[in-house]
């Protein structure tokens, strides 16, 4: 399989399919085929950029024989009617966050790629970052001996101050657009979580695009959950679209018997590992490998590329992303109701990454 790709489509050409489309020549595992998006002369650009065609809809792309895998680049809301569109036309999938809004939707996501037989994998894959994955074989190894308390923070300012459309990421709210990559770095690296309480308030309800047109925020743009894990261990998430330039900025502490382990971000696979003995001083982790500087979103399509050419599972599976679905919507249902909420799906953990073991 050594010469083999896994051809691409990309459905979606907004934002982030540019960091995709730059990132994808990193791996020689995916070849672009093609692009589409409802407003085609988005797709147009990006193709004369990255020498590719365009399908002038879904429909003709998933009728194309070369195409193997979609990805799947669309708004939050239109996640699970694209992914059942492809998934039903036979093409593998692969999806940014969330897969889906709601968790009976991923459900019925999952049990169609079961029953078509075909991949279905999910971002945020922010865990399979150089410095994520060094913390990860530090806590496999036992560094922090049993883990009790784990602070996640995504202080992710103001959106509308850079995204050209920001409005759906409102409507969606601060915890399905950013908190799910705390909450995928932390399942993913300490397994899942069983119960959540939840607080969530708009605390800057008039907001102006960069256009200057003024938009009302209805969904929480401030969250903050107490998780509890299968682990032992308690979470504390706090995630906002506000803070500007916060000192804790995307870290997470997690703490243990032995001492504590801060990620400086959980999305950021370059930035510090640090290591603080009770007692002792603080240290930084040399990363495993030299990291990437950003985060690289392209590294969830050649680790799904690599995962089919070898016949074997993915790593970022549907079942940890519904399991984090399941959980944003009991977060939302405290906050609603100002009760607890049991959480019941689980997942296997994703291995260490190849190159991290
Ligand atoms: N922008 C970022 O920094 C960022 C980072 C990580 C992940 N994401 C995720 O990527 C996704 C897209 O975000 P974005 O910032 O690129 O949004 P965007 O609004 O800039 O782009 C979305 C694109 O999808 C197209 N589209 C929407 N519905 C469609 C449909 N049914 N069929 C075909 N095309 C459709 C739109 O026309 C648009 O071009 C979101 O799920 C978001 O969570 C975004």
């Amino acid at each position: 399989m050594k010469n083999k790709k896994i051809n691409i489509g990309i459905v979606g050409c907004g934002n982030i399919a540019e960091k995709y489309l730059e990132q994808i020549n990193n791996y020689n595992n995916i070849q672009l085929i093609g692009l589409t998006d409802i407003d085609i002369e988005r797709a147009k650009s990006f193709s004369s950029l990255y020498n590719c065609q365009v399908y002038e809809s879904l429909d003709k792309m998933l009728s194309d024989v070369n195409i193997d895998l979609v990805v799947n680049l669309t708004i939050h809301h239109a996640h699970a009617e694209v992914i059942e569109q492809i998934l039903s036309s036979g093409k593998h999938v692969y999806t940014e966050k969330p897969l889906a809004m709601n968790y009976k939707d991923a459900k019925r996501i999952i049990e169609l790629s079961k029953k078509k037989n075909l991949r279905l994998s999910s971002a945020p894959i922010t865990y399979m970052g150089e410095m994520q994955q060094t913390a990860y074989k530090n806590l496999t190894d036992g560094l922090l001996g049993k883990i009790r308390l784990v602070y996640a923070e995504i202080n992710h300012d103001r959106i509308e101050n850079w995204h050209p459309n920001p409005k759906p990421f409102f409507d969606v709210g601060v915890l399905w657009d950013v908190g799910i990559y705390a909450l995928t770095v932390c399942t993913a690296l300490m397994g899942s979580i069983n119960r959540v309480s939840g607080y969530g308030k708009v605390i800057m309800p008039k907001r102006r695009t960069l256009d200057g047109e003024p938009f009302k925020v209805n969904t929480p743009d401030f969250i903050l959950a107490l998780l509890e894990m299968n682990n032992g261990a308690l979470l504390r998430l706090t995630c906002n679209f506000y803070a500007n330039d916060s000192k804790q900025d995307h870290g997470i502490e997690i703490h243990g018997d032995n001492g504590m382990l801060y990620l400086g971000s959980g999305h950021d696979f370059s930035s510090p590992l640090e290591f603080i003995e009770i007692g002792g001083e603080p240290s930084i982790v040399p990363p495993i490998r030299n990291g990437y500087d950003g985060t690289e979103y392209a590294r969830g399509l050649e680790e799904i590329a690599d995962a089919i050419l070898n016949n074997k599972p993915h790593r970022a599976s549907a079942e940890h992303a519904a399991h984090v679905i399941e959980v944003m919507e009991a977060i939302d249902n405290s906050v609603k109701t100002n009760e607890s909420i049991d959480v019941y799906s689980d997942f296997t953990q994703p291995p260490l990454m190849d190159w991290a073991r």
